[in-house]
C-alpha cells in the first residue's frame, strides 16, 4: 500500500537572495520565488528539494528573472516587494500570502503547499489514459489490422532504436506526486478566463480540470469542464482590483474555484512540483497584457484571414469547390477563404491528394485565387502507418519522429486513416520536419493550414471496427529532446506544438508571407502560433448562447482570435438559426461556417431568398467592419488586448455588469447585443456608463452615469448608478450594435473580398460630452512584413465636444505604409441637422445630411495630412 500521507514543506532552515529571486531551503522542499518583472511573480515549491529543469520547447522568458526584488527578514517572515507586489513567507510555515504594493491583499495561501502520492485512478479525468483494457485493445487490434506482411518497412523489430527506447527502460518516468494549494478568495471576486470552457462566464463555484480532450470521441465526454483547449489561467475581479493566476504546467492539472470550499481557490498539479505565476493587474487589460507578455502575444493574423471563411466536412471534389466558390461570387457574397477538409486526401493520408477527385490540385487552388478565395487545408497528425510509398511515414520513421510506447514499441492508435503513428511534436528535430511536410500544399498554392484532432483524438480501433473507445498515448511514454519528458507532463502541449511546428514551417517556406494556422487543440501560448475553433459544436440555439461567455473567456486568457463554426457542426440548422448565427459570426475574431458531412446544406443560401439576404448583408458588414477589427489584431499583437471581450474588461468599476455574458464588446467601442433565442423581434440592452448609438440608426441613447473618477480608480461606486437598460428593436438581422460615444469607428465599403482596394475610409464620428477616447487607426498591406514601422501606417482619431460642439480630429498619417488612393467620408452623428459644416475652419458648400442615419457627410481625398472637422 502506498503511503498517503500528506507533507508540507515546514519551516524554513535556510534562504538565500538572488537577483530577482529567493530560494528559500524547507525541512522538506525547497520553494523559489522569481520576480519575473516587477508585476509577474513566479512561484515554485518542490517536494523533491530540487526544481524541474525547464523543456527545450519553453521560452526563456517564462524563467527569467527580470524584475527587482527587495528582500528582508522580519520577526521569522521574509518580506519580499517589487514594485507592484508584495510577498511575506512564513519562516516557519512555508506559507505565502499576497498582495499589491498599495496594501490590498490577494491570492494568500490559506495553509502551506501539501503534497502526497497519488493514484491516478484518483483523477476521473485521466481515466481512459488508464484504461488497462484499452491498451490490450489497441496492441491485439495493431497486431490483427495494421498487418505487418503489408508493411515489413514499418513493423517495430525494423524501425530505429534510440536514445528514447533507451531511457524508458524499465522506469515509468511518471512523477506521481500530487500537489495542492489553497488561497483565499475575497467574497466579491469573480473569477473569469480559464480558456475554452462551456458553462457561465463567472467560474466561481465550478471546478475545472486541465486536460485537452476530444470530447466526441467515444467514451469521453465533459469531464470536469474539459474541453478541447487547456488554459489554466484565470483572472480574478473584485471591486477595485484585478489580479491573475496561472498554472506553470502542461500535464494534469485542476482548478478548484470555489466548489469544496467557497472562500477558497484550489490549485491541484500532478507533478514534481507546484508552479504557478501570479500577475498583480490592477485592471483585467493589465491582467491580460501581464499574461501574454509572458506566454507570447498573439500573432497577426493576414488581412484576409479576418474576412469570411466557409468549410464544410464533404466538399469532395475539385468540381464541387469550384462550384462552392462560383455560387458565392454569382450571389455576391463576400468570402475571402474556402475550406478542404480531410476529403481531399488519398485516402486520409496527411500530406497527400486524391488525384481522382482533385486530379490537379495547383489548378484547383489557382482556380480558387482567380476568384480571389483562399485555400486552406487540414492536416491531422495522425500518419497512417499502413501502405507502401508514403514519404510522410517514410521519412518519420526514418526521422524516429513518432510516439513510442514506454517498452520501445511505435505507439499505434486508429484516426481517419486507420491505424496511425503520431509525431512527438516536443522534439526540434520533429517539429522541423514536420513543418517542412508543408512544401508540398504551399507548392500547390495553399494559403492557410488548419489542424485538427490534437488533442490528440485516438481510437482503439478501426472506425468500422464496432465498439471503438478513446485510445490515449500511454502517461509514460517518453518524449521531447533527449527523451526529456513524458506525455503525462507535456499532454496538452501536443495541439500546440503542432501548430508551433506548422507556423514555423510556413515562415521558414515563405517568409515573405504571414503564416496562418488553425488549431482546435490548444493550450497557453499557443496564440503565439494559432488561430482557434472551438470545436464539433451542435445547431442548437444553446450553442450559439454558449459561444458568448466561451469566445469571451478565450479573450481573457490570451487567446484573441478564436471562432465557432458558424451555424452549427452537427445537427440540422434552420433558416432563423443560421441568420441569427451569421449577424453575430459576423463580430467573431475568426469567422467561418462548417457542418458535418451529414448536416444539411447549410451555405448562406441554403435556406431560402431572406435568409440569404441577411447573411449577405452581415457578411458586408463583416467587410465593412475590417478597418475597425484589423486595428484590433494589432493591438492584439502588441498587447494581447482582446478582440472580442466582456463588458468587465471595458468597464470594470461597474460590478453589477461582471456576469453580463449575452452582450460583447467588439475592442473598446463597438458593444453586440446578439439575439440567442427563437422568435425574438426586440432584445433588451444593458447600457454600461456613457453616451451610445445605436449603430443602425445613428441614435443616441444615454447610458448609465459613471461616478467621478471612478473609471480611472477602479473604486468600489455605487454600482447600480452605471447601466441603463433599453429595449431595442431586434428582429432578424438587426442584431443591436452599440457604438460608444465620443469615439470614431473607422468603416471600409462594401467588398467582395479583401483583394479588393479599399477605395473608400468612412469615419463614424459619434460626439459625447465626455471625452472620448482617442483611437489609433493601424493599416498596412494587409500581409508580408507589417510589424516594421515603414510598413504599417497610424492615423490618431480624436472626438471632442458634445453634440454643443462637436469636434473631429484626424491626426497626419505616421509611418511608411501608403494607402490606395481613396476617399475619406467623414460622418458626424448629431441629434439635429446642423447649420454649417467647417473642415479645418472653413465652411464646407457640398456636405450632406442623412438623414436616416442623422448624420452630417464631408468628402474629401485622403491626402495622409491631419484635419478636423466641426459642426455649427
Ligand atoms: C473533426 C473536426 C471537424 C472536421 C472533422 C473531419 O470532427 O472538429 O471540424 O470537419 O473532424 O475532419
Amino acid at each position: 500500500m502506498p503511503d498517503h500521507t500528506e507533507l508540507t514543506p515546514g519551516r524554513v532552515c535556510h534562504w538565500q537572495a538572488g537577483p530577482g529571486s529567493i530560494i528559500a531551503e524547507h525541512a522538506q522542499a525547497l520553494t523559489r520565488i522569481d520576480a519575473i518583472a516587477e508585476d509577474i511573480l513566479r512561484i515554485r515549491v518542490a517536494p523533491s528539494g530540487r526544481l524541474a529543469p525547464s523543456h527545450s520547447w519553453q521560452d526563456a522568458s517564462r524563467s527569467l528573472a527580470g524584475g527587482r526584488l527587495s528582500v528582508e527578514e522580519r520577526l521569522r517572515v521574509l518580506h519580499l516587494e517589487t514594485g507592484a507586489m508584495r510577498a511575506r513567507l512564513d519562516l516557519d510555515t512555508g506559507a505565502l500570502s499576497l498582495g499589491s504594493a498599495d496594501g490590498a491583499v490577494y491570492a494568500s495561501d490559506l495553509a502551506p503547499v501539501r503534497w502526497r502520492p497519488v493514484e491516478r485512478h484518483e483523477i476521473p479525468t485521466l481515466a481512459p489514459a488508464l484504461a488497462p483494457a484499452v491498451a490490450s485493445t489497441v496492441a491485439s487490434a495493431a497486431a490483427s489490422t495494421a498487418a505487418p506482411a503489408a508493411t515489413p518497412s514499418v513493423s517495430p523489430a525494423t524501425a530505429p532504436t534510440t536514445s528514447r527506447q533507451a531511457n524508458s527502460g524499465g522506469s515509468t518516468g511518471l512523477a506521481t506526486t500530487g500537489l495542492w494549494l489553497q488561497k483565499a478568495l475575497d467574497p466579491r471576486e469573480g473569477l473569469f478566463g480559464c480558456g475554452q470552457r462551456f458553462g457561465a462566464l463567472n467560474r466561481r463555484g465550478q471546478r475545472l480540470a486541465h486536460w485537452t480532450t476530444d470530447i466526441h470521441s467515444p467514451g469521453l465526454g465533459v469531464v470536469d469542464g474539459c474541453l478541447y483547449q487547456s488554459h489554466p489561467v484565470l483572472l480574478a475581479l473584485r471591486p477595485g482590483l484585478a489580479w491573475g493566476l496561472m498554472l506553470g504546467s502542461s500535464g494534469y492539472s485542476h482548478f478548484d474555484l470555489g466548489a469544496e470550499r467557497p472562500d477558497a481557490l484550489g490549485l491541484f498539479s500532478l507533478g514534481g512540483e507546484l508552479d504557478y505565476y501570479l500577475f498583480a493587474g490592477p485592471t483585467p487589460a493589465a491582467v491580460v497584457e501581464q499574461i501574454t507578455r509572458l506566454t507570447g502575444r498573439p500573432a497577426l493574423p493576414p488581412l484576409w484571414a479576418l474576412g469570411y471563411h466557409q468549410s464544410r466536412w464533404g466538399y469532395r471534389s475539385d468540381a464541387e469547390i469550384r462550384t462552392i466558390a462560383n455560387e458565392f461570387r454569382s450571389r455576391r457574397i463576400p468570402i475571402d477563404a474556402i475550406h478542404l477538409d480531410i476529403d481531399y486526401m488519398d485516402e486520409f493520408r496527411v500530406f497527400s491528394w486524391d488525384r481522382e477527385r482533385f486530379p490537379n490540385p495547383r489548378a484547383t487552388v489557382k482556380a480558387l485565387h482567380q476568384q480571389d478565395i483562399h485555400a486552406v487545408t487540414i492536416i491531422d497528425p495522425g500518419v497512417k502507418r499502413i501502405g507502401s510509398s508514403y514519404p510522410v511515414l517514410e521519412t518519420g520513421l526514418r526521422g524516429d519522429h513518432f510516439i513510442r510506447r514506454p517498452d520501445g514499441e511505435l505507439f499505434t492508435g486508429y484516426v481517419w486513416p486507420g491505424a496511425s503513428l503520431f509525431p512527438d511534436f516536443c522534439r526540434t528535430s520533429t517539429r522541423r520536419w514536420w513543418g517542412d511536410l508543408h512544401a508540398g500544399l504551399l507548392d500547390a498554392g495553399v494559403d492557410g493550414i488548419w489542424g485538427d484532432m490534437n488533442e490528440p483524438a485516438i481510437v482503439d480501433r478501426p472506425f468500422e471496427v464496432p465498439g471503438a473507445t478513446a485510445l490515449a498515448i500511454p502517461l509514460d511514454a517518453r518524449q521531447g529532446d533527449d527523451a526529456e519528458t513524458c506525455h503525462a507532463e507535456a499532454h496538452n502541449l501536443y495541439g500546440t506544438l503542432m501548430a508551433r511546428a506548422t507556423y514555423e514551417g510556413l515562415q521558414r517556406l515563405r517568409p515573405q508571407r504571414r503564416p496562418w494556422v488553425l488549431t482546435r487543440s490548444a493550450s497557453i501560448g499557443a496564440q503565439r502560433w494559432a488561430v482557434s475553433w472551438m470545436g464539433d459544436n451542435a445547431s442548437s440555439w444553446e450553442d450559439l448562447r454558449t459561444s458568448l461567455p466561451q469566445l469571451a473567456s478565450m479573450g481573457l486568457s490570451g487567446s484573441p482570435h478564436v471562432g465557432v463554426d458558424i451555424g452549427g457542426f452537427y445537427g440540422a440548422c434552420d433558416g432563423e438559426l443560421f441568420a441569427r448565427w451569421i449577424e453575430l459570426g459576423a463580430f467573431y475574431p475568426f469567422m467561418r461556417a462548417h457542418a458535418y458531412y451529414g448536416s444539411p446544406p447549410q451555405e448562406p443560401w441554403a435556406f431560402g431568398e431572406e435568409v440569404e439576404a441577411i447573411a449577405r448583408i452581415a457578411i458586408e458588414r463583416r467587410y465593412q467592419f475590417l478597418p475597425y477589427l484589423y486595428t484590433l489584431a494589432h493591438r492584439a499583437h502588441r498587447t494581447g488586448e482582446p478582440i472580442l471581450r466582456p463588458l468587465l474588461y471595458d468597464f470594470p468599476q461597474a460590478t453589477e455588469l461582471h456576469e453580463i455574458e449575452d452582450q460583447l464588446m467588439v475592442g473598446p467601442l463597438l458593444m453586440i447585443a446578439p439575439v440567442c433565442e427563437p422568435g425574438v423581434s426586440e432584445r433588451q440592452v444593458l447600457l454600461p456608463p456613457g453616451a451610445w448609438y445605436d449603430f443602425h440608426t445613428g441614435s443616441r441613447i444615454d447610458g448609465g452615469a459613471l461616478p467621478a473618477r471612478a473609471a480611472d480608480t477602479g473604486a468600489d461606486a455605487n454600482a447600480n448608478a452605471m447601466h441603463r437598460r433599453c429595449l431595442l428593436p431586434a428582429p432578424p438581422g438587426r442584431m443591436p450594435i452599440l457604438v460608444r460615444g465620443g469615439s470614431c469607428l473607422t468603416l471600409g465599403p462594401r467588398r467582395q473580398s479583401t483583394r479588393e482596394p479599399l477605395t473608400k475610409l468612412t469615419l463614424e464620428a459619434y460626439p459625447d460630452e465626455r471625452q472620448g477616447d482617442s483611437w489609433t487607426l493601424i493599416e498596412d498591406a494587409g500581409d508580408g512584413g507589417g510589424n516594421a514601422h515603414d510598413t504599417q501606417a497610424e492615423t490618431a482619431l480624436a472626438m471632442t465636444g458634445g453634440q454643443a460642439g462637436p469636434r473631429l480630429r484626424i491626426g497626419p498619417r505616421q509611418g511608411g505604409w501608403q494607402p490606395h488612393p481613396r476617399q475619406l467620408v467623414l460622418r458626424l452623428h448629431l441629434a439635429q441637422q446642423p447649420e454649417q459644416m467647417l473642415l479645418d475652419a472653413v465652411p464646407q458648400v457640398d456636405w450632406r445630411w442623412d438623414q436616416a442615419d442623422h448624420a452630417a457627410v464631408v468628402t474629401l481625398d485622403d491626402d495622409g495630412g491631419a484635419h478636423q472637422l466641426s459642426a455649427e
